[in-house]
């Protein structure tokens, strides 16, 4: 369905209905007004956990709360009414059992109104997803470079890289779409593998740091528009320089400040400038 004749919020079954479709296209928020602005060019929105680091200076995605998640997600609900919305589940709430993500997963439903919830991990979770899957929840699965396992991993790199790595992560996908995922998200592997999994999977697959062959793409807004600059992965394109910006609109409002151009008359109550309304 194109952006233009998009009328009702996007469902998670409506993006798994994409296989093999015009390019899907997803970006994170975690707010209401990222929410706002992107909203209308996107089909799926993901509040995603990478929050840690792009909000709250964390160095990983570990430090993450169900509780954080939940109020990121309200946020970018009332922000969006188009865009499928969906939101992580950070680690430690769904690993482990199938009930305890049951219930975290609910949580989140229940009190954002989202469209479905994503969670990383391959094989070892898919008996979770056919679980979350068949009581009601759509689950965007995760495979490849899975920052939550940052420590196992070593370090965030790409994935896939020998033979057996790379025959595993397609096995992840597989087991994945099997247990009823609506989509899969694939993050830094080799292209090759990306595509390849994208050709043997019945879901879509949203790259990120994985291949033009993906059904969709997805990339955190902040590195798109130049507003988190700590570190930008090979696999993003910055379109926008926001970061430049901010800075120099601050450096701009001290110069006034200090030297009392800023406020002018039009900006205060009960002088000769042109009062605001209000
Ligand atoms: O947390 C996140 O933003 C993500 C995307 C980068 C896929 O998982």
């Amino acid at each position: 369905m194109s952006v233009q004749t998009r009328t009702k919020r996007t469902t998670a079954p409506q993006i798994g209905a994409r296989k093999g479709g015009e390019p899907i296209v997803c970006l994170t928020a975690y707010t209401t007004q990222v929410a706002k602005l992107i909203d209308a060019h996107v089909d799926l929105i993901l509040v995603g956990d990478s929050l840690a680091m792009v909000l709250y200076g964390l160095d990983s995605t570990l430090g993450v709360t169900l509780d954080m998640m939940i109020a990121h997600g309200n946020a970018v609900m009332r922000g969006s009414s188009t865009a499928c919305v969906i939101v992580d589940l950070p680690f430690g709430t769904y690993q482990e059992s199938k009930e305890v993500a049951f219930r975290a997963a609910a949580r989140v439903m229940c009190e954002t109104r989202c469209q479905g919830v994503k969670l990383e991990g391959g094989t070892e979770m898919a008996e979770t997803v056919a679980f979350l899957a068949e009581r009601g929840i759509p689950v965007l699965g995760h495979v490849g470079l899975t920052p939550q396992s940052v420590n196992q991993m070593g370090g965030f790199r790409a994935q896939g890289r020998s033979e057996e790595a790379a025959r595993k992560i397609a096995e992840d996908a597989r087991a994945i779409a099997a247990a009823g995922a609506f989509a899969i998200v694939i993050e830094g592997t080799m292209e090759p593998l990306a595509r390849e999994i994208t050709g043997m999977v019945p879901v879509p697959t949203i790259g990120i740091g994985a291949s033009p062959q993906c059904d969709g793409q997805i990339l955190v807004t902040e590195d798109v528009i130049g507003l988190f600059t700590d570190f930008t992965p090979k696999f993003v394109k910055r379109y926008g320089e926001m970061g430049n910006l901010v800075a120099e609109v601050a450096k701009t409002y001290a110069e006034e400040v200090k030297t009392r151009q800023f406020p002018g008359p039009e900006h205060c109550f009960g002088t000769a400038g042109k009062p605001r309304q209000g």
